[in-house]
């Protein structure tokens, strides 16, 4: 599960209720005895986001952090076998334990838990719940009130996690990248230099690190010198540094997902009717069909990306609060492992033509000063 630290965990878990589908889960504040942090847990699938605010004045580590970083995400929970042997593994190669392992317990069972610093301020929970039977963890009890416009909206149809990317500054991508491989035994996966990311104004470089098993992808950002200001460091500068960029979650129907999130007044990026004039006459030259309509998906702004044996299909969304920082991507995978490298270009013209608006699409001179154009 991610958790998010944010102004307002209530009127947070609201939103990805009502606009991305997620239900109330679990919940713990003032009325189960948290005194306190409040956190409402919401899910889809196998998608857990848990909200959290402060619930008193003076709390210096939350309030500090809303300062800084705005609403965001403050940790990546992974579920692992075995919590105290990985904790082991990452203090002998040098990694902070931010909370030492410990065990949380209530009448469902009992949990093991411990937390680790990975980049900024960012952190990662490892979470060992084999012999726990209750909604969420331990001190959370069910949601005191559900939403009853929920159950009138269509399906989310989100499934489940699919990568959770990191921004970093620059220079700092490969350090990051070898955390991951030093502390938590992970593997480069993938990988994309700024010579393939790049648009007419920015770059940016790309490496994902995966566990052994593949089954948690995380890409590690970070910009490139270009002419103007990389949207990667619009992100650094307004999350105050590194940070969880965006979370793609993935679906078995995207263009149902689509239309039942665009239904809902979720907002996302838009594509110009070039990128798709440009897809159809590409595809002629490739092996790989697309089993989705063309015009369908150029109608939702869905894009794609491909190679001979495959191909995937994803949309991002506008940023979800109002610093442009982290934002959603929804992704359906054809038989393609890849990130949509291929999109890149496309996305960045996108995000780029909001960056401008944002008058933070600033031209970069070799002395390092920036303009406003
Ligand atoms: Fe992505």
């Amino acid at each position: 599960h991610l958790t998010f630290w944010v102004g307002n965990a209530k009127q947070a878990a609201s939103y990805y209720c009502n606009k991305l589908g997620f239900e109330p889960l679990a919940y713990r504040g003032l009325e189960t005895g948290s005194r306190d942090v409040v956190s409402h847990a919401v899910k889809q699938g196998k998608i857990v986001y848990v909200f959290s605010s402060a619930l008193n004045p003076g709390n210096k580590e939350m309030g500090d952090h809303l300062v800084k970083h705005g609403d965001g995400v403050k940790d990546v929970a992974f579920t692992v076998t075995d919590c105290d042997f990985l904790v082991q593994k990452a203090r002998e190669q040098g990694a902070v334990i931010v909370m030492e392992p410990h065990t949380l317990e209530d009448k469902s069972g009992k949990v093991r838990l411990a937390v680790l610093q990975t980049y900024g301020d960012t952190t990662h929970t490892l979470v060992e719940r084999s012999g726990y039977s209750g909604l969420f963890l331990p001190g959370f009890h069910s949601p005191l009130f559900k939403d009853p416009l929920l159950a009138t909206l269509p399906s989310g149809k989100l499934n489940f996690i699919d990568h959770v990317v990191g921004n970093q500054p620059e220079d700092h991508m490969v350090p990051v990248v070898d955390w991951y491989q030093r502390n938590l035994l992970f593997h480069r996966f993938w990988s994309v230099d700024d010579k393939q990311l790049q648009t007419e104004f920015s770059a940016l470089r790309s490496i994902v690190v995966a566990n052994h098993e593949e089954t948690v992808k995380m890409p590690i950002n970070e910009p490139a010198m270009g002419k103007r200001k990389s949207q990667i460091q619009e992100y650094v500068e307004y999350y105050g540094g590194p940070g969880v960029q965006h979370i793609a979650m993935n679906t078995s129907d995207i263009i149902t997902a689509i239309r039942n999130l665009k239904q809902r007044g979720m907002e996302f990026m838009s594509v110009p009717d070039t990128y798709y004039e440009q897809l159809r006459e590409n595809l002629q030259h490739s092996k790989v069909q697309i089993s989705e309509d063309l015009d369908v998906l150029q109608a939702l702004n869905i894009l794609v990306d491909y190679d001979d044996d495959g191909y995937l299909l994803q949309i991002f969304t506008k940023p979800v609060q109002d610093r442009p920082t982290v934002f959603l991507e929804v992704i359906q995978r054809h038989n393609h492992q890849g990130f949509g490298a291929g999109n890149f270009k496309s996305l960045f013209a996108a995000i780029e033509a909001d960056q401008n608006i944002r008058g933070n699409l600033t031209v970069l001179t070799p002395n390092g000063d920036s303009n406003n154009m």
